[in-house]
């Protein structure tokens, strides 16, 4: 029986941090469940590479696109071998073998009548180079906060308007199609809204996948990336994926175009699409700018990185927003794995060794604990089973405590020196049911903690690898008496807070300005960002040579709402000749005989067929127009401003 997941697949215009790693653990999680569960599970992760936000952050690194896409792809590779995770295909969207997959998806839309050409009107941003989606005329740009330009270019479009029906009959019959419920519901009314076809390819992109046959057209971003899922298992002929595992912004991008792309096309859909919610940073969304982000090496370093996965499934509901932070990491730590699990664990094993020479000693039926045990098994396994981690966490939980409380009330250490003739059968089943509560405890807990409980297991004696058990086949009694323990040592050592949260904080600062060199940062300013402050030296500053200069004529651009066609003298042989986005705001006649400040050393820029050379400087907030900036007193043209 064969079992198909899939993560994202992630952008490597930013390096990994815990937002990715969450995803990718909760696949490892159900990866290992399903496979206890007797499946033979595939996972698949990957990168994806093309666009031109990809093309720029390579070109900030300073390496070709190629080299960049290949070092940031080998750190997502390299954090998921940390993490211990069970990756099967780590697919990457500039995979040769994908381009075939992505245009044969595209012919079989085609073919089917799903796919015309049309033409594209858009905004886009002439600074980024950037189509911006879902944005209005005169909108600002997402990255430069420049007003974009409406565009318009002949592409192949998508009929996803056809797919309305489809799609909610779809909704309709698999109730489960979508989880959890708010999803669901949010991308029902959506498509009840009503779908507007699709544009999927670009002629102005470089970095992208071609078109066969359709040259300049290369396939714009959701149509290449949906698909690697399916490139991945080409080969061995797995799709479609049982489950799609996501976080909830890229719902609709999964649970609309995804499922129409594959009806359009004929083939399978995937059975399941999972959105689970943001992980925060200290209740604030994770982000560059705020230099909130956290990584999960320094934790995997320090705690282990099953701490991680414990308190990631734990601490937050899967479905919905969790908030991470350093304290209640190692809160969880030490109340639930230190002083929960791992004291059980070692307490019922030192007695073994003390009062049976470490041999599993002979005993009846189990009682209560075994009762409460089954018990436990199938809670947890429905929980694990309907995607309620923390719920199957707190189950198995209160199975320890009411172990706990067992071993106190039975006294084993009472019962050791007691002279009453039934006290040493006695300690042999106190001392057997607790291992086996252990053991059953440990085997349920393998798909969350499985570097612990593989110690666990083997310091319990058991001679076959934890890997290798079925949940099926886990029952009470399985323990087998005589068995000869292994060596104790403790699995979740105590942790002090101050200290732990200092060593991770240094690591995260070492760790980020790592990944910064590798973004083609200066390391430099990649320390002052993981303190949460961009800073520059002075040196970068005067690399701008910023001067004060006077407007002596301006045009409209033809064909443009926002670009204004400007010479500036800024005390040169010659005036400069500028472009700027700034028509919606003057007017020719405000601009003429104005002085204004220019960024001078930029390299040239084609805007419209023109070629600008220098920016002018405004002030602009949000979609606010954008605002010149000047001076109040007197100042010459040419002169420079530092
Ligand atoms: N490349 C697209 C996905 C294409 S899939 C065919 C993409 N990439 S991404 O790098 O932005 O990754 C987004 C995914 O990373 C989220 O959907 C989620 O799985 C994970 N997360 C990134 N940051 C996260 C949080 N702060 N919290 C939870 N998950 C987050 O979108």
């Amino acid at each position: 029986m064969k079992y198909y997941l899939t993560t994202p697949i992630y952008y490597v215009n930013a390096a990994p941090h815990i937002g990715h790693a969450y995803t990718t653990i909760v696949a490892d999680l159900i990866k290992r469940f399903k496979t206890m569960q007797g499946y033979d599970v595939v996972l698949t992760t990957g990168s994806d590479e093309h666009g031109v936000n990809v093309e720029r952050s390579a070109e900030r690194a300073g390496k070709s696109t190629r080299e960049f896409c290949d070092a940031i792809a080998a750190e997502f590779e390299r954090q998921w071998k940390m993490l211990g995770l069970g990756i099967d295909h780590f697919q990457r969207t500039t995979d040769p073998r994908h381009a075939k997959v992505v245009n044969d998806l595209f012919q079989r839309c085609r073919k089917n009548g799903f796919v015309y050409k049309g033409s594209y009107t858009g905004q886009y941003c002439i600074f980024d180079n950037l189509y911006v989606n879902d944005a209005k005329p005169g909108d600002p740009c997402p990255d430069c906060g420049r007003p974009t330009e409406t565009v318009t270019e002949e592409n192949f479009f998508f009929k996803l308007s056809a797919f309305q029906d489809k799609l909610l009959a779809l909704y309709e019959s698999q109730p489960d199609f979508i989880l959890p419920e708010t999803r669901r519901n949010e991308v029902i009314s959506f498509v009840k809204a009503g779908l507007s076809d699709l544009s999927i390819t670009r002629s102005n992109l470089k970095w992208g996948i071609p078109v066969e046959g359709e040259a300049p057209h290369v396939f714009y971003v959701w149509f290449d990336a949906l698909i690697a899922y399916k490139t991945a298992v080409e080969d061995e002929g797995l799709w479609p994926a049982e489950l799609h595992l996501i976080g909830k912004e890229i719902v609709r991008f999964h649970a609309i175009y995804w499922p129409a792309f594959l009806m359009a096309a004929g083939l399978p859909l995937p059975k399941r699409i999972f959105a689970h919610g943001w992980l925060l940073f200290e209740n604030d969304k994770m982000s560059k700018s705020r230099g909130n982000i956290v990584r999960s090496e320094p934790i995997q370093k320090v705690m282990g990185a099953d701490a991680l996965r414990y308190f990631l499934l734990r601490e937050v509901v899967f479905g919905q927003d969790g908030s991470f932070s350093y304290d209640a990491l190692i809160g969880r730590y030490n109340s639930d794995l230190a002083n929960g699990l791992g004291n059980l664990a070692s307490r019922t094993l030192t007695m073994i060794n003390q009062y049976r020479e470490g041999a599993i000693p002979a005993s009846g039926n189990g009682g209560e604990v075994a009762t409460f045990a089954a018990e436990t098994i199938s809670a947890a396994q429905k929980s694990f089973e309907s995607f309620e981690f923390s719920k199957a966490l707190e189950t198995i939980w209160t199975l320890i405590s009411a172990v706990d409380k067992f071993i106190v009330q039975m006294a084993p250490w009472k019962l050791a020196r007691s002279q009453d003739p039934s006290a040493p059968q006695q300690l042999d089943d106190t001392l057997y049911t607790a291992a086996e509560a252990v053991r059953l405890v440990t085997a349920l807990l393998y798909p969350v903690l499985p570097e612990s409980t593989r110690k666990i297991w083997a310091q319990l004696g058991m001679p076959e690898p934890i890997e290798s058990v079925r949940i099926d086949s886990l029952s009470w009694g399985g323990l087998k008496a005589g068995q000869k323990i292994g060596e104790i040592a403790g699995v979740f050592p105590r942790i002090e807070l101050k200290p732990a949260v200092d060593k991770m904080r240094e690591l995260e600062a070492e760790v980020t300005a790592q990944q910064q060199i590798l973004l083609g940062k200066k390391p430099e300013t990649a320390e002052a960002e993981a303190e949460g402050v961009a800073r520059i030296a002075i040196d970068d500053f005067l690399k701008v040579d910023l001067r004060v200069g006077k407007v002596l004529t301006a045009q409209n651009v033809k064909g443009s709402t926002k670009l204004m066609h400007m010479t500036v003298d800024i005390g040169e042989m010659k005036p400069r000749t500028i472009v700027a986005g700034i028509a919606e705001a003057y007017g020719p006649e405000a601009l003429i005989d104005r002085k204004v400040v220019i960024v001078a050393n930029l390299q040239p820029r084609k805007l419209k067929g023109i070629e600008s050379n220098g920016m002018i400087v405004a002030a602009s907030v949000n979609d606010g127009k954008p605002v010149l900036a000047g001076f109040h007193e007197d100042i010459p043209v040419g002169a420079r401003l530092k």
